[in-house]
C-alpha cells in the first residue's frame, strides 16, 4: 500500500479508499469482511455517507472500528439529494449539525475524520454552509471538512468564505473521474493541486464498466449493476467507450494486471489524485482491487490510454431502476 497526505493537511491516508456504498444484496458477514480485508492490506481509509444503505453503511463501519478507532481516517457526508428523510436534505446549518450528531451515533465514534458535504446545495448560502462546517470542527466533532461534486468555482467560493471569516478550510473534494469521465482535469484537478486541496476520487471503474466484463453489442453479465439497474447501460455504451474498454483489457494483457487495476492505476498516475475510492462488496473484489495500489502503470502505457480516452465524459443515467433491458 503507498500512503499520501491529504491535500496540505497532516492527514496521512492510504492511496486506495474502501468505499462502502455496497451494492450487492450481502449480509453483514460479508460486509464486515470486506472491511477487515481491506486493513490487512494495509488500508486505512475509509468512504461512507449518511445515505449509504439508508445509514447501515456508517453503522458497518461503526462495528469494525469497535476497539481500533486509530486505525481507522473515515470520510462520511452530509447533504446528498438522495436522504429519504427530508431533514437530511441540503446543506443548511441544522441539517449539518444534526445530521453530524446521526453520523456520529452510527458510526459509534465521537469524532470524524474527514466531514464532507455531499453535494452542493445551491438555496443554502455558501457562508452559513462554511460556519456550520467549521462549528463542527471548532466542537471537537470533526478534524477536516470538504466537500464533494463541487465544481471548482464552488470551492473557490467557500476556501475564500472560509478564509475570509477565519474558519476551517475545505481541505478535500471528492469527485468522480475516470478513463471514462475525464471532466475534472479541465479545472478542478489544476486548481487543487494549485490550491493545496486534496482530491478523492469515486467511481475509478465507472461502477464496473473498465473491469472487463463489459463488451459494446453485448448484454451487460447478470449480477451486475449494469445489468440490474438503475444505471442505464445502453446510453453508456458508445463506441468511444467501447474503444477505452478494449484499450484497458489489451493493457491488462500486455502487463498480466486486471482490467480493473489498469483503470485504477492510470488515476493514480495523476499528480493532483490523492487517493481513489474503491467499490469493493466481498474480501476477494479487496484483494484484487488494492494491488492497485502496490505497482505504478508505465508511462507509454498511462499514454496509449490518455490518448484514446481524450474527451471521455460519461454522464451515468440513473433511469433504468428495473434492470437494464426495461
Ligand atoms: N461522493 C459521491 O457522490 C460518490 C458517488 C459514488 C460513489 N462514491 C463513493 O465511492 C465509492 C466507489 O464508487 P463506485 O462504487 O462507483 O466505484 P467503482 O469502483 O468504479 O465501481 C464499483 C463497482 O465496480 C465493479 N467492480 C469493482 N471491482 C471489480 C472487480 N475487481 N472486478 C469486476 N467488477 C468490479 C462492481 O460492480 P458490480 O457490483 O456490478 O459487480 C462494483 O460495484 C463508493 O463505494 C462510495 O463510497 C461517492
Amino acid at each position: 500500500m503507498r500512503y499520501a497526505n491529504l491535500g496540505a493537511t497532516d492527514l496521512r491516508v492510504s492511496r486506495l479508499c474502501l468505499g462502502t456504498v455496497f451494492r450487492q444484496a450481502a449480509d453483514d458477514g460479508v460486509y464486515l469482511a470486506t472491511i477487515e480485508a481491506a486493513l490487512e492490506r494495509g488500508g486505512t481509509f475509509f468512504d461512507t455517507s449518511n445515505v449509504y444503505q439508508g445509514g447501515r453503511s456508517e453503522q458497518l463501519l461503526g462495528r469494525a472500528m469497535r476497539g481500533r478507532r486509530e486505525r481507522f481516517v473515515v470520510t462520511t457526508k452530509v447533504g446528498s439529494p438522495e436522504a429519504d428523510d427530508a431533514s437530511a436534505c441540503g446543506l443548511g446549518r441544522a441539517t449539518i449539525l444534526r445530521c453530524c450528531e446521526r453520523s456520529l451515533r452510527r458510526l459509534a465514534t465521537d469524532y470524524i475524520d474527514l466531514y464532507l458535504c455531499h453535494f452542493p446545495d445551491p438555496r443554502t448560502p455558501i457562508e452559513e454552509t462554511v460556519s456550520a462546517m467549521d462549528e463542527l470542527v471548532c466542537q471537537g466533532k470533526v478534524r477536516h471538512v470538504g466537500c464533494s461534486n463541487f465544481e471548482s468555482w464552488r470551492l473557490c467560493e467557500a476556501l475564500h468564505t472560509s478564509r475570509l471569516h477565519g474558519q476551517a478550510a475545505f481541505v478535500c473534494d471528492q469527485v468522480g473521474y475516470s478513463l471514462l469521465d475525464r471532466r475534472v482535469e479541465d479545472e478542478l484537478l489544476p486548481y487543487c493541486a494549485r490550491r493545496g486541496v486534496g482530491v478523492t476520487v469515486y467511481a475509478p471503474t465507472a461502477i464496473g464498466l473498465l473491469s472487463g466484463r463489459f463488451r459494446g453489442g453485448e448484454p451487460p453479465p447478470e449480477g451486475t449493476s449494469w445489468h440490474r439497474g438503475p444505471y442505464n447501460f445502453r446510453a453508456a455504451m458508445t463506441p468511444h467507450v467501447g474503444a477505452v474498454i478494449d484499450a484497458v483489457v489489451q493493457a491488462a494483457e500486455r502487463l498480466a494486471r486486471t482490467p480493473t487495476q489498469v483503470a485504477m492505476a492510470w488515476c493514480l498516475s495523476r499528480p493532483a489524485v490523492t487517493s481513489i475510492i474503491i467499490g469493493c462488496d466481498t474480501p476477494e473484489r479487496v484483494h484484487e482491487n488494492l494491488a492497485a495500489a502496490d505497482w505504478e502503470l508505465p508511462e507509454e502505457e498511462v499514454r496509449r490510454l490518455d490518448e484514446v480516452s481524450d474527451g471521455q465524459r460519461l454522464k451515468v443515467r440513473k433511469d433504468c431502476p428495473e434492470g437494464w433491458q426495461r
